[in-house]
């Protein structure tokens, strides 16, 4: 079954209840994706005009990466650790951030949740390529229901192994 982006955006902003219920169970943090220089040289080939904002930073590795890398990068978290590597996380619910085309959005090793969907539709719809990085066995759940473009982009990212999908609104 193909999502609609209204529909799914809408349903997930109308529970903003999941904030707090969220924050209540996530006790720790841990550093899930682990980028491999390959990956951050994409970026930086890629998206070198762009401000890429990581989606579910957790840590904000991904962040500190790219920016000393020379990129302009922010992350935000529902829940921002207190021990990230950068100190500037946004605290947002990232369906619910303004999302716009001179941006990147990052979706990397999410936690299972309808805010995957909702996040990924709320910046595609904004003109905002998503840049998903994941285990290929999350490609059918997270991926394949989206009405999108999805571009294949490498394997092997980070030290996971993990894959990477660019996602763009159909022309
Ligand atoms: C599995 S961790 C991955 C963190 C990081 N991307 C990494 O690879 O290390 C998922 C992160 O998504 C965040 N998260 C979950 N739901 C979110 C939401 N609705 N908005 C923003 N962040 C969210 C969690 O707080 C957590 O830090």
């Amino acid at each position: 079954m193909t999502l609609k982006p209204a529909a799914v955006i809408e349903d997930y902003v109308r529970r903003s209840i999941r904030l707090m219920a969220f924050q209540n169970s996530m006790p720790t943090w841990s550093v899930f994706f682990e980028p491999r220089p390959e990956f951050i040289e994409w970026c930086a080939a890629t998206f070198d005009k762009s401000t890429c904002i990581d989606c579910g930073c957790g840590k904000g590795l991904l962040v500190s990466l790219l920016r000393h890398r020379g990129l302009d990068a922010f992350g935000l978290d529902i829940c921002p650790p207190t021990d990230a590597f950068v100190d500037d996380v946004l605290a947002i619910d990232a369906p619910l951030f303004a999302y716009s085309a001179h941006m990147t959005a990052f979706v990397c090793r999410p936690c299972r949740g309808e805010w995957i969907h909702a996040t990924i539709m709320r910046a595609v719809e904004s003109g905002c390529p998503v840049v998903y990085v994941g285990k290929q066995s999350h490609y059918a759940s997270d991926l394949e229901p989206l009405p999108y473009k999805i571009e294949h982009v490498m394997d092997g990212a980070g030290a996971d192994g993990e894959s990477v999908w660019l996602v763009t609104k159909n022309a």
